[in-house]
Formats: C-alpha cells, structure tokens, sequence
C-alpha cells in the first residue's frame, strides 16, 4: 500500500478537529479570550468534569494560563464568526481583545463571555508538554450558558466555520495557520516533562 503524503495524513487528521471554542483567562488587571479547536471532553464521570485543550506557546493566553492554572473554555454558537475573527485572528499581547465583548467575571475571577452556547470555568488539574504547545486538563468548577438560561441554537464546528468563514478572512487564517505549522514543526520534538505546580496539593 502506497505511503500517504503528509498533506493527507493533515487532512485525514482534521477529522479530529474539535468544536471551534474561546478560551478567556485573566492574570491580575490583564484578561484575555483566544480561540481553539483542539478541545475534548476529558471525563467520562459525570460527577468529575474535565476539559482538555491544546495552546501553543506562542498565544499569549498559553503564559497568562500557564501562570494562573485558570481559563473558562466556551463552545460557541454557530453563527458566531465574527467573535472568531476578534479573538482569534490577532494577539491580545498589544491590545485588549475583550474590551468590546460582552462579559463578566466568573467564580474563578476569569471572564465569562455573555454570548456563547456554553461556559465551563476550568481550574487545571495537570499539564502535558508537546514541545511547541501545552496540553491543558481542566477540572470544570462550573457550568453556564453565557447570559442565557439554556441554550441557543448549534454549536459552531470547526468544519462549519471553515466552510463558511466570509471570503477577504481566509487569506489570513491560512496564512496563521502556516505560520502555527511552522513554529511547532520547529520545536514538537523537544518534549520537556513538566510537573503541574498544583499536582499534590489537591
Ligand atoms: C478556527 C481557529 C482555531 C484555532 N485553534 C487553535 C488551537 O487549537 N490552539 C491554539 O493555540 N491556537 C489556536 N488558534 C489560534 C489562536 O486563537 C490565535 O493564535 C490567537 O490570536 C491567540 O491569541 P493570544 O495571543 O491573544 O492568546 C485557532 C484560531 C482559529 C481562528
């Protein structure tokens, strides 16, 4: 049988993309909301929910989330491409990307967006390195719908967002996403072992 090419191995891969999520976090005065597609649920206990999610250690939010062991991971609805765009496309390194997203402060004093499906605000239980990104496990402290009190409409795939994204953005997102290959491809092979700081104190 004839070896795949990496480019289909990649496509084959994005089957296991995951729902397109925001996650916000917040170190001190400085908050944040970035947005992934590498989010599973990470339980099977109802009593015990878990989140996992992968950050590349370029994001901003990967150092305020590193420091803090916090985050609030929000499925989203699927009509919502323009907070994709806002939290997704550029860094809040130099600006903040929340000021005009409505929000308020969570039990873990992280933001909670008040437009989402569902909010799930995460204390992280443990860490796993990749080289270039980490790998977030997070205890769900609590559950919401955003400002709602259920839930609204379909939640946003990444394959819906793909498809469907407005025309003059997918330059842009194709060319971030060469940019995240590169910058992993550089570095997935130095796997550091990391010992989560809170790991015994639990
Ligand atoms: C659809 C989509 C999916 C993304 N998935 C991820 C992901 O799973 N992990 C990640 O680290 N970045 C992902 N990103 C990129 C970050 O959202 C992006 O780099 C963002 O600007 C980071 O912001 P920050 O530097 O303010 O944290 C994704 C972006 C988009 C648009």
């Amino acid at each position: 049988m004839p070896a795949l090419a990496p480019d289909q191995v990649y496509q084959l891969l994005r089957n296991l993309t995951s729902p397109v999520v925001a996650i916000t976090c917040q170190r001190a005065g400085t908050r944040n909301g970035m947005i992934a597609d590498s989010a599973i649920r990470a339980s099977i206990v109802p009593a015990i929910p878990r989140v996992s999610v992968y950050i590349h250690k370029f994001n901003f939010s990967h150092d305020l989330i590193f420091e803090t062991g916090r985050f609030v991971l929000h499925l989203l609805r699927d009509d919502q491409f323009e907070l994709i765009h806002q939290l997704g496309f550029t860094s809040g390194r130099a600006r903040d990307k929340l000021a005009g997203v409505p929000h308020r402060p969570g039990t873990l004093g992280v933001p909670v967006l008040d437009e989402c499906y569902a909010d799930f605000e995460c204390r992280v239980a443990n860490v796993m390195d990749t080289g270039s990104s980490t790998c977030f496990l997070g205890d769900v402290v609590a559950v919401g719908h955003g400002a709602a009190t259920t839930p609204r409409g379909a939640v946003m795939t990444a394959a819906h967002f793909r498809a469907n994204m407005p025309s003059e953005w997918r330059a842009d997102y194709e060319a971030l996403l060469r940019a995240a290959q590169q910058f992993a491809a550089d570095r997935s092979r130095d796997i550091r072992p990391v010992t989560w700081k809170d790991i015994g104190g639990r």
